[in-house]
């Protein structure tokens, strides 16, 4: 299971291909970086002062060896004496002090930049997410979008604090000590090209190959986990069937394998191994002997082969760890190409300005010749030619069997979709033609599940107007019959609800939501089979806090059970997408061959 979970990470944070289009989105992020490209080239600055410093030290090092004792530095001259031992001494420490300054700096300065920019980031993604239409968010999975924001922005973090500043760390390091190298013996840099650099990127190559490898061998190692996991859950049925055998034979055959795997594993490892001692302490005493030949000519003092022994090591580790920051480079490219697709879905018109003047509306709602299918399953009609009018402060009730459509038309009305054909009007009006988040802002729904933020009850009812004061919040509650219920908590409307907080009761949520309705004001109200998860108990009570919240507002009421639509206005029966009947409960009973005849019938004999 352990190692499933990890494949699946892995599989998140996919390097990227390289393509044109990826590089593009990649560079976008720039557009994040420009207001603190001050700080960032500062950065950059100090990265190449500590890079190029560290680059003294083997230098100084090799001067160190060669130094004789002499008088202790008095001026500034003798001071940068290099063949006295205290000054290059001196000299050291001073270049390490220096360094060290200029390391916090960098670091301060990068993550400085990162942050801001990713906070940035971090908030226009969500932004742009919040936007986002139904569409949108019925084709993807709530955890893939937050990895989107918590998962591939972390990832981002890592690369502009680190990796970038280690790579290009490590290419200065590779271009500077060639270059001092062979300054200070081409021949002998002619020799350690030809062996330290060919191993080290062997080894890590080698490396890699040896990692999948026993990444397989834990893979086998929990399939013969699964198999005692099932036989002893299932260890009566084992012993039942006399099956002792089977298992056994079948648990070996897992083993056999985990093993004949993790031997494999064992001779590669064992060959790295043997192929680091040969060849990388070979390279290195290849490039050594040379260097002493060179000595016994001359043409290299001691201290000089120290130095380029030193800038050798430096070169290859860095050669040796390029791999590995290209790879987290090629990740974070990954993860950006990743939050750019979400930045590039086209949003719904909605304002995140704060809410201006309500809209007036009086709240007729009309359909005409509404045809719809969801953009997933466009084969598939879910509304056909459906036309209906809901006067302002009207009750129209839509029943019919579970499929029918009837939430898809609160769906439209909430305009999470657009009719596919004919037109929505609200107020005779277009309903495309409304600012979006102001038409929304006069619309209030009931659902079936209410879903309540972690917070407090206070919170979650003033989820409908957020400006709203105490007693605001606390009249609503009494409209929807919720006071009592609150009341009787200690903390009262500070009692926290949601996934860490006291769990309500369905008809409980149901009332929050009711309350929150109130608050809103809305001049249009749905409610989506709002009680038939309810007992009857709660049911009435939720009901008479529903009749309340309807009054004077156009309402749309989905119901499960026809003894709640009883008084509407008008009474819709939808079947497979279109209203095969209309009227109120009075016209519809009395036509014994309709289906809301024999929907009540149903319901009656149940009950
Ligand atoms: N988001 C969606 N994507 C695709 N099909 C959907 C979606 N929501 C509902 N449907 C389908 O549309 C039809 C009507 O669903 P719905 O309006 O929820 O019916 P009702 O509320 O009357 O039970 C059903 O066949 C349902 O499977
Ligand atoms: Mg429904």
């Amino acid at each position: 299971m352990a190692s499933r979970r990890n494949r699946r990470n892995d599989d998140d944070a996919k390097p990227a291909k390289l393509s044109k289009s990826t590089l593009r989105k990649f560079f976008r992020l720039f557009r994040y970086l420009r207001p603190y490209r001050v700080p960032f080239s500062l950065g950059m600055l100090l990265l190449l002062g500590t890079s190029l410093l560290s680059m003294v030290f083997p230098g100084l090092m090799g001067k160190l060896v060669d130094a004789t004792k002499g008088e202790l530095p008095t001026d500034a001259e003798a001071l940068l004496d290099l063949g006295n031992i205290d000054s290059v001494a001196l000299l050291l420490v001073g270049v390490f002090a220096l360094q060290a300054l200029l390391g916090f700096g960098r670091i301060y300065l990068f993550s400085y930049v990162t942050e801001h920019m990713l906070a940035r980031l971090r908030q226009d993604t969500y932004e742009h997410l919040l936007k986002l239409p139904m569409t949108f968010f019925a084709t993807r999975r709530v955890g893939e979008l937050n990895s989107r924001i918590s998962a591939d922005v972390a990832l981002l973090q890592d690369t502009f604090t680190t990796t970038l500043a280690e790579l290009v760390r490590q290419l200065i390091i590779i271009t500077v000590g060639l270059v001092l190298l062979t300054t200070l013996s081409p021949q002998l840099t002619l020799t350690m090209l030809a062996s330290i650099p060919v191993v080290a990127i062997v080894a890590v190559v080698f490396g890699r190959f040896i990692q999948k490898l026993s990444k397989q061998v834990q893979d086998r190692i929990a399939d013969t986990n699964v198999v005692v996991d099932e036989t002893l859950q299932g260890i009566q049925s084992v012993k039942a069937f006399a099956n002792e055998a089977w298992e056994a034979l079948r648990y070996n055959k897992a083993v056999t394998a985990a093993r004949g795997l993790a031997m494999k594993g064992a001779r590669w490892r064992g060959a790295f191994v043997s192929f680091i001692i040969l060849c990388m302490f070979g390279a290195i005493v290849l490039v050594i002997w040379r260097g002493m030949h060179l000595k016994e000519e001359g043409v290299l003092s001691t201290g000089e082969l120290f130095t380029f022994i030193m800038y050798t090591v430096f070169i290859g580790a860095s050669i040796g760890s390029i791999p590995e920051y290209v790879t987290q480079m090629l990740k974070a490219i990954g993860a950006t190409e990743r939050l750019m697709d979400i930045h590039d879905e086209a949003a719904e018109t909605i304002s995140l300005a704060p809410k201006g003047d309500a809209l007036q509306l009086q709240g007729r709602i009309t359909f005409r010749n509404v045809s719809f299918h969801y953009a997933s399953r466009p084969d598939m009609p879910v509304l056909r030619d459906v036309s209906f009018t809901a006067e302002p402060g009207q009750r129209i009730a839509l029943v019919g069997p579970s499929g029918a459509g009837k939430s898809t038309i609160a769906s439209l009305v909430l305009r999470f979709y657009d009719p596919v054909e004919g037109s929505l009007l609200i107020d005779d009006r277009e309903a495309s033609s409304y600012p979006l988040t102001a038409l929304r802002d006069r619309m209030a729904i009931v659902p079936q599940e209410v879903i309540l933020f972690g917070g407090s009850i206070r919170e979650n009812i003033a989820y409908g107007d957020p400006k709203a004061s105490q007693e605001m919040i606390e009249a609503a509650a009494r409209k929807a019959n919720a006071h009592a219920f609150i009341s009787t908590f200690p903390e009262g409307y500070d009692t926290v609800v949601g996934e860490r907080g006291v769990q309500l009761s369905g008809g409980q949520r149901q009332r929050i939501a009711i309350a929150r309705a109130v608050l809103k004001d809305p001049a249009i109200l749905i409610l989506d089979e709002a009680t038939s998860a309810l007992d009857s108990e709660s049911e009435r009570l939720v009901q008479d806090a529903l009749d309340e919240l309807m009054k004077g507002r156009t309402s749309i009421v989905i119901a499960h059970r026809l003894s709640t639509v009883r008084d509407a206005d008008k009474i819709l029966v939808l079947d497979k997408g279109t209203i095969v009947e209309s009227g109120t409960h009075e016209e519809l009973i009395a036509d014994s061959a309709g289906l809301y005849h024999s929907l009540s019938r149903l319901q009656l004999s149940e009950g």
